[in-house]
């Protein structure tokens, strides 16, 4: 299972935002549905072996977790403004509030209370890694193969440094995606498309490089 935990400390977990005026009026809640859309839709079809965590750390009812499994989600459409509208749905309901952990609140969509903490203990046994610009790179051995991954990424103003603290402390691994900034939905579709040449590969070999020796 391959997990991407985007956490976002202004985007709204609330309802309250403009269709219109999606970046201006949300927090930029924008950024996560486009990771949202990343990291689990394919062209015609859904990556079933994904999941996506929203940390809404923004307006009245943060902090609040949305997740959507591909495995189960349905109705996922790839453009922005139809990730909001069901982003808007889901956000309207009370069904979390109250509850100890993850409520489903539509097919494979639920929601939580609370923030980074209650994501951390719906990835027990996930080895965890966080994005960030100049780390060790995924293709120089970085990036372990694990049959389980969590990536931690940042929204469009990256992680303050009391959320790089709280990443270090649950032993997240920094990983690099390559020498540029890139968007964060960028920044998953790389991971996604290191790990999709790995499992095509067969699993556990890197994939050939210039410069590799023939075999
Ligand atoms: C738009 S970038 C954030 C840029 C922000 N100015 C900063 O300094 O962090 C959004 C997120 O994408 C990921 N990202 C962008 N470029 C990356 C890279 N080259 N390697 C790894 N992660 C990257 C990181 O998680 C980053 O927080």
């Amino acid at each position: 299972m391959r997990r991407f935990v985007v956490v976002a400390p202004r985007a709204s977990a609330s309802a309250d935002f403009l269709l219109d005026d999606l970046p201006g009026t949300s927090g930029r809640l924008d950024v996560g549905l486009r990771c949202v859309r990343a990291a689990l839709l394919l062209s015609h079809g859904v990556r079933r072996d994904a999941i996506v965590y929203l940390v809404l750390g923004g307006g009245p009812r943060a902090p609040r977790v949305m997740r959507v499994r591909g495995e189960e989600a349905r109705f996922l459409r790839p453009d922005e403004r139809s990730l909001a509208v069901l982003a808007r749905k889901v956000l309207a309901t009370s069904a979390d509030e109250g509850a100890a952990g993850f409520v489903e609140v539509r097919q494979g969509i639920a929601l939580a209370q609370g923030g980074l903490d209650r994501v951390v203990d719906d990835l027990a046994g996930a080895a965890l890694y966080v994005l960030e610009e100049g780390a060790a790179d995924l293709r120089d051995g970085a990036l372990l193969d694990d049959a389980d991954a969590a990536f931690f990424v940042g929204d469009s103003a990256g992680f303050d440094p009391t959320m790089r603290s709280r990443l270090a402390v649950i032993g997240a691994r920094p990983l690099g995606v390559g020498p540029r900034s890139v968007h964060a939905e960028d920044a998953i579709a790389i991971v996604s498309n290191e790990l999709d040449r790995r499992a095509a590969a067969g699993g556990g070999e890197r994939p050939a490089r210039h410069g590799d020796p023939a075999a």
